[in-house]
Parts: C-alpha cells; structure tokens; sequence
C-alpha cells in the first residue's frame, strides 16, 4: 500500500429538511455525544438502555472485555446478567404503548400490484402463534433454527419467534445452492428447517422447497438428521389457502404458480399454516440473559470455509436500534424501505430488528429493481411515500445505466435520507443518486459495516455530517477508527492502511460458532489490541475515512463478500481442473467481479465449452451470485520459490496491465507472458 494523493472534493452540507428535525443537527452535537461514547462507554450506552424493556438489570460489570491476544481469551460481554427478550422489546413494546395498529410492515411483492400490510397488533399475534409451533416441535433454548425463505413477512416472523423463545435463528440466504445450504446445516447441526415453497425472483421460478429437500438429503448421506421442515404456502394454490397478511388488491403475475410442483416427505414436513391454525397467540417471552446468542449468520471466510458469526442479545439490541435511529435520523411519521435480503446481515439489522425496536414502519420487498422494468424502487418509493431509502451501489449503479427518465416520472418528494451499504459507492454513482434520486434534497449516507460489527461502524449523520461523495466519513458513536500500516504504526494522512477498531461496541460479533479460535486469528491476531476488519482505507486532512476494499482475499461481488478459496475449491472439483487461482477484477455494475486462472490436469484441453461448464460449476457449488465472469487458461501459476500463488501479479494480469511490479520473488518468470497471450478478449 502506498501513499495516495487523494483530491479534496467539496463537501454537501445536510439538506435543510432533514437537519432541522434531525436527532444530531450539527458536528459539534455529534463530536460531543461522539467523545462521551468513546470515553465513558458505559454511561453512554447506560442511558441508551433506559428506553428498552428488561425484566432485570445487570449484575455484573455493565462492560467487561478483552481485546488483545496476548492477554489471554478474546471476550467481549455487554450487560452480563440483565435479562430481556429483543422480540419483546421490538413489537410487545410498541403494542403495549398504544402503537399496536401502526403499519409494522408493508409487503410488495415480486408482480406490481401483489402487496399486503402487517400492524404491530398482528405481528405479535403471529410471532406468538409461530413461536408456539417452534416449541410444539421441541425447538428449545439455543436450539439452532435454519432459516431459508423468500422476502414475506413470514420471514420475520420466523426471526422474531425464534427470538422469543431463545432459539438462535441461522438464516442461509434463499438464493444459496443446495452444497452452500448443506454446509451450513451441517456444521450446527440443525434439525429444524423453516421454508417457503417457493418464489418468484423477477421472472424467474425458484423451488426453495425442492433446494431444502436436495440438501436435507445431502446432510442425511453426511449422518445428519433434518427433524422438521416447516413450509410457509406462498405460491402453491390451494383452495383452503388463507391470505391473512395481504390485501391483495389485484393478482396480474405469478403468484399464485400452478406450474410449481414440490415433494411432500410426511412425517418431517409441516405446512406452516396448518401448525399455526392450531396454535395459541398466547406466549410469554423467555427472559434471555444478555449475553446469550441471538443468531448466528455465515459469512464468507478466506479460508473458504464460512463463519458462523454469533451475535447476542442486549448489546445487539442497543446496536441495531441506535445506528438506525441515528443514521437513519428516525422520525415516528417515517415510512422505512431497506431493499436489502433479510438473508444477509442487512437485513437482519435494519429490515428487521433495527426499525422494529424503534417501532417504525418499513416496507418488505420481494422482487428484484428492474422488474418488470427499471423504474420499480421509485414506483415503490412513489407508493408509499417512503422518507428513508437504503440499497446498495450495485443497484444504484445498474438503474443508473437505464436512465434518468425511470426515476423523474415518479415522485420522490417524500424522500429525505437515502443511504448505500455493502461496498465502496464510486463519486459517479454517490452524485447520480444524491442529484437525480434524491434532488438535491435528500442525505446520501454511505453506511460502512460488515456482518460481524452488527451494525453500521462508519457513517455519516444525515443532519450533520456535510459528505463527500465516495466518503463513509466518521465513525459511530463507541467505534475508534485507526489506519495501521502492515508493521501496526498508525499511518499519516492520506496514507491507505488497515482499518482496524481499538475498543468494543456493543454490537461487535462475541464468537464464530463452535470455533473460538478461529475468532481470535481472523480478527485479533495480526495487530494485538484491535479488531481488524479486512479492509483497507485512508483518513484525509478533515479526517473523513475512505474504505477502499477488502485486502484479504475476499471479493465483493455486487455488494455479497465471497472468498477467492471458495470459488478455488468449486473449479478444482472439476475433473479437468488440476488447479485455480481467483482474483478480483474491476466491474462497472458489481463493483468487483472475480477473474479465474484455471489450470488443466494433464491429457485435459482447455475449450470455451469447459469455461461454461465451470461457470456452471461454480453456481451450483455456491450460488448463482458467485458465478465468475471471467475464465482463462493458465498452464502455470505466477508463484514464489516457496509455492505461494502471487495474487497481485494475476491481478494485474485479469486487467491487462503489463505493469506488474516487482518480481524477484518469483520462481518463474517466463507463465506471465503466456498469461497474457492467453488473456480472453472481452477482459
Ligand atoms: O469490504 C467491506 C464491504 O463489505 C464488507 C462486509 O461484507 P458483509 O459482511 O457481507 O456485510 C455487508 C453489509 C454490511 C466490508 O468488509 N462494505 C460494506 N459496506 C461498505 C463496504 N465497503 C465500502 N463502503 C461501504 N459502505
């Protein structure tokens, strides 16, 4: 990493609308509550607590944590004895105060015109009754539940019933393939299952249910037992078929899909309504302590083995509700749209458990943004007059190219904060959606995090913090930013580094399931004292922070994380392939896209049919948003005398650039040129 000279941009300073009524007007509001949360964490985060239900205080240190290996354990532990429930506290609250008919959410579905709404009063019927399915099938206290269903509200039901009665909830995101599906029942061994029959994603048909019985198979022939599968109706007709959350205004698509066709294994699967039907609304929470787990949520790991990273509960809670509060600047009147898949950490934190603890109405969107054509986000926005708007640069990047024309036919009037997360958002696509989406009258907040922090880490205030395009800007408050360089010296201005944080907040990952260890190597052992995130990045002169991407070998691949050795291990299990390298190569919609070298074994030939096949390969292994976009040849691979694949120089080589750096280190010389001979056209 080298010194930058970065050029100063100028600064947009909050709009008026927003500012006026905005929990943190000014930076020397925020610089204060700011420098109170870093030094008295405890009293800070102290008051913050007052506004939640606990059924008792703490009885331990309200703070208690170890940040440095060579010190013994990593721990963190946030209010140690208090005892509270999150699902209590983020729809029981709100019903008890007088909100129960607020719009909890509201449902649109993948076809314009199939929607559905949810009040406060509603959901906590439903999450009782689910809540009481879960125990009448033996799911106990930190029982692991796997999650895998489409954007319905029934999705967060299912959250929120696990959560009350202290079963930790592992969602595996409903686009997985069948292996990716397996592992991640396997590890935790997970006997209960919670799906959908299937959805629509745009105009393409997924079987969710034929996915989970291929994987419980899968598990079956690895000695592991799936108990139960719950099955949520959502595109099967039936006739008995109740629509109890949505008013459906009009049906012009798919749902419901008679071309859908699923297997029934009786005794283990159970239709969700048939088991709700029977259910009481009648469940008292179960009183958690603070520091159990409230879910686990693999992420990609650079070993290519996913992380089942935990979350707990109280310092969880504090976290997702406070950032969104904050960064969101929440008003009561606020319509909320997060259009991120409840299957990541996004979706988790701030289209679930963020806006429901602060009691807000969001709205849940199935479909995908350029169905049926590339003005839906703003029909939508336009609909329900949503005030605060957060999606990812990918999306913002991809409706950009269709033209300005898709968004100025809709109202955006309502709009007054519109935020991105999930990669670094280039200043061509922060302007377009700050001028052409927001109209000038809207805070672009760029929302820096990652799954493990839980919550939003780096980010601006919407009425405070003048931006700068392409700047994640300040940290949150109780989150101590420092730029290391590789000898763990903080670096000087402009200088790029690792982004690394000095001190606990409360929504910092505690653990990764079942492998401790792991833990404390990924993310505290190259610089004792500090989390390390992975990413790279530089303060400038006015100390705005700017991220500049992963520096492990991850890949952000439209906003998802994947890890190269992944992807590695998915080519090499073709017959053919002997070995692979994969890097990270430049894309103008996805951020970032992967580049794959490929290796044949000897007597196997290299053809544009097998660079399909492995394609192919890769999606059934992992996903279809992992698929490569980029395969080539490569009859050896740049390493160094001690074998180690050099990654920086096939970067160079996926874009073309002959300038490869230093290469003395390497064993031979002569496999670059042939690479780039070998480069395909289209790169
Ligand atoms: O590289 C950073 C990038 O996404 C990574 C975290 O990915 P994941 O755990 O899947 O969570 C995504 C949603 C929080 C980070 O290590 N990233 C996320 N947000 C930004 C970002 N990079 C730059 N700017 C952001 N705003």
């Amino acid at each position: 990493m080298a010194d930058n000279h970065h050029p100063s941009p100028v600064l947009i300073p909050p709009p008026s609308q927003v500012q006026n009524e905005a929990h943190v007007k000014s930076m020397d509001q925020y610089r204060e509550m700011y420098k109170k949360s870093v030094e008295d964490p405890v009293g800070f985060w102290g008051d913050i607590a007052k506004a939640f239900h606990w059924e008792s205080g703490p009885t331990g240190k309200f703070l208690e944590y170890n940040f440095d290996v060579r010190n013994g354990p990593i721990f963190i532990k946030w209010m140690q004895g208090a005892k509270t429930n999150v699902c209590y506290n983020a729809v029981d609250r709100h019903v008890k105060s007088g909100n129960g008919s607020k719009i909890a959410f509201y449902w649109e579905g993948n076809d314009p015109g199939d929607c559905g709404k949810v009040t406060f009063s509603e959901l906590q019927d439903k999450v009782c009754r689910f809540a009481n399915v879960l125990k009448s099938l033996g799911v106990q206290k930190g029982d692991r539940v796997a999650i895998y269903m489409p954007m319905i509200i029934d999705i967060t039901v299912a959250l929120l019933a696990c959560a009350r009665i202290g079963a930790v909830h592992s969602i595996v995101f409903a686009g997985f393939s069948v292996d990716s599906l397996t592992e991640r029942l396997i590890e935790p061994k997970i006997r209960f299952i919670l799906t959908s029959d299937g959805v629509w994603r745009g105009s393409k048909l997924l079987n969710l249910k034929a996915i989970v019985d291929s994987a419980v198979d899968k598990c079956k022939e690895q000695g592991h037992v799936v108990d139960h599968v719950v099955v949520c109706r959502h595109l099967l007709p039936e006739e008995e078929y109740v629509v109890n959350d949505r008013d459906v205004e009009e049906r012009p698509g798919q749902r419901p899909s008679p071309q859908l066709k699923i297997e029934w294994h009786a005794p283990r699967d159970k239709w969700w309504h048939e088991l709700v039907a029977a259910a009481s609304p009648d469940c008292p929470p179960v009183w958690l302590d603070a520091e159990d787990p409230l879910f686990m949520l693999y992420t990609s790991g650079s070993t290519g083995k996913p992380k089942g990273v935990l979350h707990t509960q109280a310092g969880y809670m504090l976290y997702s509700a406070t950032t969104f509060k904050y960064d969101f600047d929440f008003q009561p009147d606020d319509v909320y749209w997060c259009t991120a898949d409840v299957g990541w950490i996004t979706g988790h934190t701030y289209v679930t458990y963020g806006p429901l603890l602060n009691g807000a109405t969001g709205v849940i969107f199935e479909g995908v943004p350029t169905y049926p054509d590339a003005g839906r986000f703003w029909a939508i926005i336009e609909k329900y007059r949503v005030s605060k708007f957060y999606t990812a640069p990918t999306a913002i990047r991809t409706l950009m190219g269709f033209g300005d024309d898709f968004v100025t036919k809709y109202d955006r009037s309502s709009l007054k904060v519109i935020a991105t997360v999930g990669e670094p958002i280039n200043p061509e696509a922060w302007l377009w959606y700050y001028n052409v989406v927001g109209n000038k009258q809207a805070a672009v907040v760029d929302t820096f995090w990652q799954t493990e922090t839980g919550g939003h880490v780096i980010t601006p205030f919407p009425g405070a913090t003048p931006t700068k395009p392409g700047s994640a800007t300040f940290p949150f408050f109780g989150v101590v930013p420092i730029i290391l360089n590789e000898e763990g010296k903080e670096v000087g201005v402009d200088v790029e580094g690792y982004i690394v944080f000095s001190q606990p907040w409360p929504g910092v990952m505690r653990t990764v399931y079942g492998d401790h260890q792991r833990f404390e190597t990924t993310y505290f052992k190259k610089f004792p004292g500090y989390y390390t995130t992975g990413d790279g990045g530089y303060k400038d002169k006015d100390g705005y922070i700017w991220v500049t991407g992963r520096i492990d070998d991850m890949v952000n691949v439209s906003g998802h994380l994947l890890s190269t050795a992944e992807i590695e291990s998915a080519l090499v299990e073709h017959p053919t392939v002997t070995e692979a390298a994969v890097v990270s190569h430049p894309h103008s919609i996805k951020g970032e896209c992967t580049y794959c070298f490929v290796t044949m074994k000897n007597g196997s030939t290299y053809s544009p049919e097998l660079a399909v096949e492995l394609i192919k390969q890769v999606r059934e292994k992992i996903g279809p948003f992992a698929q490569p976009d980029f395969i080539q040849e490569a009859p050896g691979l740049p390493k160094t005398r001690s074998g180690k694949i050099m990654r920086r120089v096939l970067r160079k080589i996926a874009i073309g650039d002959r300038n490869i750096g230093d290469v003395t280190t390497m064993a031979d010389e002569s496999v670059v040129d042939i690479l780039f001979k070998l480069r395909p056209d289209t790169a």
